[in-house]
């Protein structure tokens, strides 16, 4: 009974799809507490990879281009592996991958927030692709996402899934809390940051800076077949990308009616985290105090 109170304890607030762990919350189903616990010590090579993102972000994306970066089989279609399998996500391991056989080099994904990463990542040897996304269209992926996935919690209407994903109370916690963590403690890692509408707007020069991070040649044929194969349309037909399999299979939809890759836009004109990130990023040019609305309610 001890025992199963520390859990409680260490979980947090009960909920039936979240399991909120150090004030992060997990999906619940596909989360392995042990693995989380032990996650400060798990062992990283140096040329280890890992994707991190917010949800909804462009995660499958982005594990399409750089699996596509480093495998010829998977470049020239010889060797037919999904997704969850080239790089699978760390703290949901669906298909019980044993990380520590795994040759190198491994692709990870992850969602974790910057201080639950292990802490051999921040030796800097091993890569992190931090890829954000705006708000707004997170939020309606996620919206979407959500009513799809039997594993998380559906709303009757945008405006209620509104509440929950400002209030945090989704998988992920605060977007801009996720963001504005990596973001802070950058110096930390070895880390490039991609933004998916950048990406959207030339995936050509966006594979060029990938695998210029990863420091990985590619030929012209090689960088044709790479955008080709993580052009939207391309990965929303390609069984390997587009999770159908997954989310049918072994994690249960809603509706047959929904797809992982749905629309793949970007709906914003401008954005608001660009003005902001340009006032941050140029801090140093300007003699600036920056305020934050929520710490002056909490404490005037
Ligand atoms: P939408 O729901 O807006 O279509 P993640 O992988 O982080 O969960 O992100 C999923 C979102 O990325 C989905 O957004 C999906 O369609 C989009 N996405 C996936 N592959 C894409 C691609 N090749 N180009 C543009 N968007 C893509």
């Amino acid at each position: 009974i001890e025992e199963q109170l520390m859990q409680v304890i260490i979980m947090g607030d009960e909920d039936k799809y979240l399991l909120k762990f150090k004030g992060y919350n997990f999906e619940r189903s596909l989360v392995d507490i042990d693995f989380l616990e032990n996650l400060d010590n798990f062992e990283i090579r140096d040329d280890d990879v890992f994707i991190i993102t917010y949800p909804k972000s462009g995660t499958i994306w982005t594990q399409q281009i750089v699996s596509l970066i480093y495998y010829e089989g998977h470049r020239n279609r010889t060797e037919l592996v999904e997704t969850v399998d080239r790089s699978p996500f760390l703290e949901y391991n669906l298909r019980k991958i044993d990380y520590e056989k795994r040759p190198s080099p491994r692709l990870f994904a992850s969602h974790i927030p910057y201080y639950l990463a292990p802490k051999g990542l921040k030796n800097k040897k091993a890569k992190v692709i931090y890829v954000y996304r705006n708000p707004k269209d997170v939020l309606t992926s996620y919206f979407h996402f959500s009513n799809l996935l039997i594993t998380l919690e559906a709303s009757n209407n945008i405006g209620d899934f509104m509440e929950r994903f400002l209030d945090g109370k989704v998988i992920g916690s605060l977007w801009f809390d996720h963001i504005r963590g990596w973001y802070e403690h950058r110096h930390d890692f070895n880390i490039l940051f991609m933004m998916y509408e950048e990406m959207k707007k030339d995936l050509r020069s966006s594979v060029l800076k990938i695998s210029s991070f990863l420091e990985k040649e590619l030929s012209e044929e090689d960088l044709d077949a790479i955008v080709n194969q993580a052009a939207f349309q391309n990965m929303k037909v390609d069984p390997q990308a587009n999770y159908d399999g997954i989310l049918k299979n072994e994690i249960g939809m809603r509706t047959n009616n929904g797809q992982f890759l749905r629309k793949g836009d970007v709906n914003v004109r401008s954005l608001w985290f660009d003005h902001i990130r340009g006032w941050y990023e140029h801090r140093h040019d300007c003699n600036i105090l920056f305020l934050m609305y929520e710490e002056m309610k909490t404490d005037l």
